[in-house]
Order: structure tokens, then sequence, then C-alpha cells
């Protein structure tokens, strides 16, 4: 991992970024929007890479926060093979289990487990959208989805770059936010009726944690925005009524659709993510139309977050996310 860059972090890190480039020159990196998400071309998933490669990699991912390629058609053990070259993997899930036979693997299929909600769940701008476990008291640095099965349209998955949406506030908003924390946990969606076997997983796997809303990402510098709708409850040492105002302003400025990229699925895509600096959603219109839709992921043992007050965060309940080959399972 790189030491974090002190200064101009943006500016450091298109500058990494084409440094790498000069010693791989095969891989192009196409940017997708103004801020988030870079297409990746001319490297092969399914060989081992050179250092080279995973630095160029690395540094697309650091800059661009969610590269993307397309025609990498790779089995379950070439996935977490590709994703080995990148740190540690967890297992699958924490609270939802993990695939067959390879531990670090986690089945998204359009029924899965975490779907399994009756009763609409409250919609707004930013339903749906999160970190992925958050809730954790080290999160995920990164995710790695590959998709499989894909329906002809629809499906597609949107991501924000969080560090983005910080340094939009101004300055005043962003003295405050870096004094304050929150508690995220694992429970259903606002307005959903879950259902007793989703109930009795997350009870039987309770994860809550506190993170500062303000984090400092441990390899780019960059103040992020850590506010994982999906997850963050209550700001803490604020009223319920000023938790709830704040967050919904904050949910609806970290998802304008100016600090996102949205991805359209093929057989043999994948999407891989720095969940230190990002947010993303699953696609909704899915449930809408009668197409099978099967991804698999795996994810990246992350650190204890670290605020920009200094603080780390805090586990208040269930244990850190492991090692694939360290857990039980
Ligand atoms: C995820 O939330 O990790 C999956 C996103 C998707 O299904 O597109």
């Amino acid at each position: 991992m790189n030491a974090p860059l002190p200064h101009n972090p943006l500016q450091r890190l298109d500058e990494q970024l084409a440094a790498a480039q000069n010693t791989t020159p095969h891989i192009q990196v196409t940017p997708q929007s103004a801020h988030i998400g870079a297409l990746i071309g001319g490297v092969d998933l399914k060989q081992a890479l050179s250092d080279a490669e995973v630095h160029t990699l690395r540094s697309a991912l650091l800059r661009w926060k969610v590269i993307f390629f397309r025609d990498q058609h790779l089995s379950h053990d070439e996935h977490v093979a590709f994703s080995r070259q990148f740190g540690e993997l967890t297992l699958g899930h924490p609270v939802f289990g993990h695939v067959d036979g390879h531990p670090e693997l986690y089945s998204i299929a359009k029924h899965r487990k975490a779907n399994r909600h009756s009763g609409q769940a409250e919609q707004r701008p930013w339903t749906g959208w999160h970190a992925d476990v958050t809730a954790a008291h080290n999160p995920p640095a990164a995710s790695i989805l590959r998709g499989v099965t894909i329906p002809p349209y629809g499906g597609d998955t949107q991501w924000t770059n969080l560090a983005v949406a910080y340094e939009a506030l101004s300055p005043a908003l962003q003295s405050f936010l870096q004094t304050l924390r929150g508690e995220h946990r694992f429970s259903p969606p606002q307005g959903a009726n879950a259902t007793a076997e989703y109930l009795e997983l997350v009870r039987n796997n309770t994860l809550v944690s506190e993170h500062p809303l303000v984090t400092v990402h441990p390899e780019t510098g960059e103040k992020v925005l850590y506010i994982s709708p999906g997850f963050l409850k209550q700001i803490n040492g604020l009223h319920t009524r000023e938790s709830r105002v704040l967050l919904e302003f904050l949910w609806e400025h970290a998802v304008r659709s100016d600090f996102t990229v949205r991805f359209k699925w093929e057989p043999g895509s994948i999407a891989f993510w720095d969940n230190r600096a990002t947010a993303h959603v699953a696609p909704q219109d899915i449930f809408a139309l009668e197409f099978d839709r099967q991804l698999y992921r795996s994810t990246l043992v992350g650190q204890i977050p670290v605020g920009a007050d200094g603080r780390a965060s805090t586990a208040i309940q269930g244990d850190p996310v492991l090692a694939a080959h360290g857990a039980a399972y």
C-alpha cells in the first residue's frame, strides 16, 4: 500500500496514475464521467498480473474510485485469484454467507436474501445506496463484482464519489461534520417488513459500529463524506430530528448526479470499486422485469476507518471482518 498523499490529492493521484501507465503502455484507462469511473482495456484478468500491472490498476482505482472491465469471463477460482492480487479477501458476506465451496465469494442473485423484504421500502433518491458492510468495525477496502447472467436491459449499477461530495460542501459545514460520528447498523430498509429469515440472519450476526462522518482515505489522504445511506442510522450527539434532517440532506447531496457514474453490465463485465471512497446502488428495475440477474462479489479486507480529527471508528457489536482463511466457515 502506498503512503498517504498529504497535499492536492487529486493532482497527486493523476501524476501517480500517469507514471504507472508509462510502465504499462498496453493498459488503457478511459474515464467514464467527470469524477468517477474508468474503463480498463488491454489486460486479461485470467492471467496473473505483473507487479507493474497491479500498480497501474491500483492507481486507476485510487484515482477513479471504480474501474470497469469487459469480456473477462472468469471462473470462481479465477475471480478469487484476480482479487487476491490486491489484498486479503474476506468471507463472502459476514451476514448472508458465501458461495458453497468458495468462501471468498458472495452470490448476488436477483432474489438473494438481502432482498427478501415483504412490503415496499420507503422510496427516496438515496434508497438502496450504500457502501459495503459499513456496519462492521473494518468495512471492506474494496469490492470486485463479476457479471454472469445479465438482463438484456435494466439492471445497471451506479456509484458515487464521496470524496468529491465532501469537497463540494461549504467549509463551514465541512468543519462541523468533522466533529460528528454516526452509528452504522444492519437492519431492514425503512418502511419494509423484513422476512423472518432475514431478521434471524441479522440477529445472529449483529454488526454495529460508530464511524466518523468524515474519514481520511488511508491511501490517498482525501477527506471522504462517510455516510453509507443503507447503514448509517443516527448521528450521535444530535437530537433525532436534527440527525434525520442532516442525514437526509447529506444523502441527497452525496448522490447528486454529477458525482456519479452508471454502468451497463454485460456477461463478463467486472466492476472493482474503492469501498472507502464510494457508495453504490443495486438496480431496483430488475424486479419489474422477468429476466434473471446473477453476479458474484469478492471483498478485500479493510482497515478501521480514521476520522479527520484523528479518531478511529469504534466497534459497538459484532466481530471485525476477517480474511476468509482466518475465519471459521
Ligand atoms: C452490491 O450492492 O454490492 C451489488 C450491486 C448490484 O447488484 O449491482
